[in-house]
């Protein structure tokens, strides 16, 4: 279980443990709009009694009594663990960053779990284009009951070390385990839209925290064409 002051991994395959910190009240990443809340409750209280079982794992209390506000949308470069900025020309094939977003500056807010994200740079082909399209971005939290998946470039998958559930590189769909069979949205991970510019840094552009967009840190994103909302 990761601590509060845990620093991101450097590298794909690394462990990573379960959240513990439950996002501020200012700056919840994915989980801006009261309906939102309504949303993450509904679901949450569908799950009935496993609450029980999750409840070392995940304040939720505190993360669904949050208010309102949403964190500030804006483009932001990806910083690397090493406080570098990510570039393509220097991101392995086949290799993942985990990376923070929105990024704050203070260490605190920065640290914690539903701020994560891991940064991929996908195996070849794919991997090796030469502009976003080589990457992707998805929030660590699983979708199931909230422990952090992580990305292990020997298999090419990305599971979650609680139940099973693993995650589609292509688009961050779960194809097996618990969070496969909940009910679209509930069943793809949110993501973050990549850009690169002219000296090959890898910029963030601000999120649309809507199941519709780059989808609910915690809840899920909807995938059109690939899976049809309840
Ligand atoms: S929390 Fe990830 S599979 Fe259950």
């Amino acid at each position: 279980m990761p601590s509060k002051d845990e620093q991101p991994s450097e590298k794909s395959g690394t462990s990573e443990g379960k959240p513990q910190t439950p996002l501020p009240r200012t700056a919840r990443p994915g989980g801006g709009s009261r309906k939102t809340g309504r949303r993450v409750f509904l679901k949450l209280a569908a799950l009935g009694g496993v609450g029980t079982a999750i409840t070392p794992y995940i304040p939720y209390g505190a993360y669904l009594t949050q208010g309102a506000e949403t964190a500030s949308a804006e483009k932001q470069r990806v910083i690397r663990s090493d406080s570098t900025v990510a570039n393509i020309n220097r991101f392995p094939l086949n290799t993942s960053q985990v990376i923070v977003y929105p990024r704050t500056g203070d260490p605190a807010q920065d640290a914690e779990p539903f701020r994560r994200f891991q940064l991929i740079r996908l195996p070849p082909p794919e991997g090796e284009a030469r502009d976003a399209s080589a990457f992707r971005c998805y929030n660590m939290i699983c979708i199931h009951l909230w422990c952090l998946w992580n990305y292990w470039s020997d298999s090419e998958t990305a599971p979650c070390p609680c139940h099973g559930s693993t995650y589609r590189l292509a688009d961050g769909l779960a194809i097996a385990g618990p969070a496969a069979v909940q009910t679209a949205p509930n069943n793809a991970l949110p993501s973050l839209d990549l850009e690169v510019d002219d000296e090959g840094d890898i910029w963030i552009r601000p999120p649309d925290w809507t199941v519709d967009r780059n989808g609910i840190v915690g809840y899920g994103r909807w995938i059109p064409g690939v899976t049809k909302k309840a």
